[in-house]
């Protein structure tokens, strides 16, 4: 009962009580437990499910900004603290970004255990990987194709003994977008053994949810938040032409870095080449600002794992950068939009409107974190406007309109537009187009995938849908010749009734 008062809950959750007495043997959680944060009781609950005696799967299904990384953390480190072993447990991500800041939150909170992590993600040195997994260590926080890469090309390590396998961001990892995990999540779960536990996170993990629970196995605990986005935000848009919306961003910007010398703002954009012309155009304007994309220099000068820890690469050195607020504007692509966490973001910006509910919900929740408030601006052009329809259905939740001076806007158009262009000049001449080719080319490689093979597959495919968009549309033409037949038969059989009722009528 203290418990509940001490989280100000009038009734209890259901399985509260079940915590309440998980409690008097398992005192970390109790820290979970007591921490302000909204969700943490919920959360609590999945800690509690999944170090109760056997042990449940669970399935969580949490706000963004809610602290569902201390709800695997602490049952991991509180397993643990029991039986020390390497390798425990296994994290796997999406992004690099987040798997560096998953096993900082490890190091910080399992720091008086010696707990010894390993972060196994793409772009690094291989070897240097390979031997800190061979040291065994208790946590292996993974992106899935580095770790499928480690387990197909060496026998230094063993995953067949973790207890944990945790996922964040399980959605993600579980769809086939643009980054298709499936095949290096096979290795890996080929790698695993069958008694664990799997715990699966993520802010919108519905709609994947029968994947989710094939990944699953003894009876997952299923925890999930009614509403998708958290009450702290204020979520706004702004209707307008295409051609008006950097002046608009620029504006805004103007705006906000003149209100709050204090405020970060990341600035969503859709595709590499559109973050790295806002990031030109926006220097070009005196604005403090950097940016993060999937196409930034790969190479790294550094090569051991201990300096790659602590300066690894231009993209972590960005963020990083943007984290100590040396740069107040981050553009980026989705590769952001999941997971990170940065309390000093206060403004999140879409430049364009995201296709997807759940890329809104993720990108929208990296700014009201931990109970903070925080504001959205989503940029609509007229062609968009079915998509924050969908959005608005999902997260239940009405957009409201950010209201700006017009007159000032179109004050700056010009001078805006003219800047732009010349940025794309600028990257033009930089050959970014081919780079992106190179780019996809080298990804393929490190996918397995014969570049030349898929270009022809891709065109074979593209071959076959011009042939069925053709046969359909002359079906279509077909099927609507024969009903313009058929009506004219028709409407010549009611001719000769008439004119026979007719005769008929005449003769008598
Ligand atoms: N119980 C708590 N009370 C206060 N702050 C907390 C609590 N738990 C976690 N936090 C803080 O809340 C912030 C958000 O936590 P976290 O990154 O785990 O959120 P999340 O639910 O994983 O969000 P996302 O869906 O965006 O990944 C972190 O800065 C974390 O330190
Ligand atoms: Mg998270």
């Amino acid at each position: 009962m203290l418990l509940l008062l001490l989280l100000g809950i009038g009734s209890a959750p259901p399985g509260l009580w079940e915590v309440q007495d998980l409690l008097q043997e398992e005192p970390l959680l109790l820290l979970l437990l007591l921490l302000p944060l909204t969700a943490a009781h919920s959360l609590g609950e999945i800690g509690g499910a999944s170090v109760s005696p056997p042990g449940r799967d669970c399935l969580g299904c949490a706000k963004t900004g809610s602290g569902k990384t201390a709800a695997f953390v602490l049952p991991v480190l509180q397993k643990l603290s029991q039986d020390p072993y390497g390798i425990f447990c296994l994290v796997l991500t999406p992004t690099r970004e987040l798997a560096y800041q998953i096993a900082e939150q490890f190091r910080v909170i399992g720091k008086p255990l010696g707990l010894r992590d390993c972060i196994v993600v793409g772009g690094m040195d291989m070897v240097a990987q390979s031997l800190e997994l061979s040291r065994q260590p208790h946590v292996v926080v993974a992106t899935p194709g580095r770790l499928a890469d480690h387990i197909r090309s060496s026998n230094t390590f063993s995953l067949s003994r973790i207890q944990f396998l945790i996922m964040d961001e399980a959605d993600r990892l579980l769809e086939q977008g643009c980054t298709d995990f499936t095949k290096d999540l096979e290795v890996i779960l080929g790698a695993l053994p069958a008694k664990r536990q799997t715990l699966l996170f993520s802010a919108t993990l519905t709609s994947t949810l029968q994947e989710l629970q094939s990944v699953t196995m003894n009876k997952p605990f299923f925890w999930e938040s009614k509403t998708r986005t958290v009450d702290e935000l204020d979520q706004r848009y702004i209707l307008t032409p295409e051609k008006i919306k950097d002046a608009y961003l620029v504006h805004l910007i103007q705006t906000f870095t003149d209100q709050h010398s204090d405020w970060s703002i990341i600035i969503f954009t859709k595709t590499c080449k559109d973050c790295q012309i806002l990031t030109m155009m926006l220097r070009k304007f005196n604005f403090p600002t950097i940016s993060l994309h999937s196409m930034m220099k790969q190479a790294s000068v550094l090569r051991t794992v201990e300096t790659q820890k602590a300066f690894p690469k231009v993209r972590f050195a960005n963020l990083s950068k943007f984290k100590a607020s040396v740069y107040k504007i981050l553009i980026a692509t989705d590769v952001a939009s999941r997971g990170l966490d940065i309390p000093t973001v206060q403004v999140v910006i879409n430049h364009n409107t995201p296709g997807l509910p759940k890329i809104y919900i993720h990108r929208v929740g990296r700014t009201a974190r931990a109970g903070r408030n925080g504001v959205s601006i989503t940029m609509v052009t007229q062609y968009d406007i079915h998509l924050v329809h969908a959005i608005e259905e999902e997260t239940q939740s009405k957009l409201k309109e950010y209201e700006v001076e017009e007159k000032d806007v179109l004050k700056i158009l010009t001078q805006v537009n003219v800047t732009r262009r010349e940025c794309e000049i600028r990257l033009e001449a930089t050959d970014f187009d081919e780079k992106k080719e190179v780019h996809k080319r080298k990804q393929l490689i490190l996918e397995g995938k014969d570049p030349e093979m898929e270009a022809k597959r891709k065109e074979e495919l593209e071959k076959i849908k011009k042939q069925k968009k053709k046969f359909k549309e002359r079906i279509q033409e077909s099927v609507q010749q024969q009903q313009a037949e058929q009506r004219e038969r028709n409407h010549l059989k009611k001719k000769r009734r008439l004119e026979q009722k007719k005769a008929k009528l005449e003769s008598k």
